[in-house]
């Protein structure tokens, strides 16, 4: 794979970057020469993913469901940085994925956890960045949602509606702010084993087995999706090369989704 040096100097923060496919995009987004802050929940996972990604990237705490601590982690970045050019919101709570059963069934304080981090926590991250996204002149945003949001899935309707708002956040963003030189773009990932993908599927393994199964069966390829895949995809939304792409749900699946 080459690497190119198209983010050289770009100013970044990925929210959501300790492991899966965020930590994938801070070490390719310092790969092609941007300088990244690495913001998390996680600090001990954020901060060994900076010092692995090296160049100019370093780790903040962050809670994306509390204002202020996303208020505070953009402007630790924005001193460091002297402003910003992009944002990657990725961040999600995916501990309740796997109670996120049906309509009926569910219990509410599912549906409320889930929409606090993962669809709220992505306002809140959209209104720390904007302001200064609007100064860089080349602002992007990359939000990831997920296929649930438009795929259509008998389980896990919480997770769902979450992404389904964040890709209606995207284009609100994308309608609104255009003329301000901003663009926002969704990275729909298909079913990836990540971090705590990963513990889940350990903990409940044959639940898990047949997650991936059946997006196996569904995928015209011979694999499932991994972090690098997403990564590549943001690095472009965030470079040149992807300022034309404006509005767009990139579904990123090998066509399991089509
Ligand atoms: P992951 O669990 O490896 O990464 C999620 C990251 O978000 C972790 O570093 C975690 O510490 C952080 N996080 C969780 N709650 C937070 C909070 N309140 N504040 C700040 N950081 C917080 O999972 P993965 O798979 O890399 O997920 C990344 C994104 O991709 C998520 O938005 C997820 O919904 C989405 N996605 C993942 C798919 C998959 O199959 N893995 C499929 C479709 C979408």
């Amino acid at each position: 794979m080459t690497i190119n040096n198209r983010l050289n100097g770009r100013r970044i923060i990925v929210f959501g970057s300790a492991t899966g496919i965020g930590a994938a995009t801070v070490k390719r987004l310092a790969e092609e020469g941007a300088r990244v802050c690495a913001a998390d929940i996680n600090i001990e996972g954020a901060t060994k993913v900076a010092q692995e990604a090296g160049g100019e990237t370093f780790a903040v705490h962050v809670d994306i469901s509390d204002e202020a601590s996303v208020q505070k982690a953009t402007e630790e970045a924005v001193s460091r940085f002297g402003g910003l050019d992009g944002a990657h919101i990725n961040a999600a709570d995916l501990r309740v994925i796997m109670e996120d059963s049906d309509a009926l069934s569910i219990d509410l304080s599912i549906f409320d956890r889930t929409i606090a981090v993962n669809l709220r926590g992505h306002l809140l991250c959209t209104r720390a960045v904007l302001p200064h996204l609007t100064k860089s002149g080349k602002g992007a945003i990359v939000y990831t949602s997920s296929g649930s949001a438009h795929g259509g899935e008998p389980v896990r309707p919480c997770y769902a509606m979450a992404k389904a708002g964040v890709n209606a956040l995207m284009r609100h963003v994308a309608a609104r702010w255009g003329k301000e030189g901003v663009t926002a773009n969704v990275l729909a990932p298909g079913f990836t084993v990540t971090g705590e993908m990963k513990k889940q599927m350990e903990a409940n393994a044959e639940e898990a087995t047949k997650w991936a199964q059946h997006f196996m069966s569904r995928t015209p390829h011979t694999r499932l999706g991994e972090s690098e895949d997403h990564a590549a995809v943001v690095a472009l939304l965030l470079s040149d090369d992807g300022r034309w792409i404006n509005g767009a749900i990139v579904d990123v699946n090998g066509g399991s989704l089509m």
